[in-house]
């Protein structure tokens, strides 16, 4: 499973670092920053899901 982030649509909400910060940083401008690229450890699939959700302008895709 894989996180992507779109920058364009990303409005710096800071949902995705509350929820999964093991996943998410913020950069210094307040947008979402992914920690981790490639696959993901399973253990942060759930939290990395959660945040996809909660993203109030659907920057965040998780992929099988
Ligand atoms: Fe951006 Fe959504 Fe996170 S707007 S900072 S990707 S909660």
């Amino acid at each position: 499973m894989r996180v992507r982030v779109d920058l364009d649509r990303c409005q710096g909400h800071s949902r995705c670092y509350a929820l999964a910060p093991e996943v998410f940083d913020v950069d210094d401008d307040g947008y979402a920053a992914l920690l981790i690229e490639g696959d993901l450890p399973t253990h942060l699939e759930a939290p990395a899901q959660l945040a996809a959700a909660n993203c109030p302008e659907r920057a965040i895709t998780v992929e099988e």
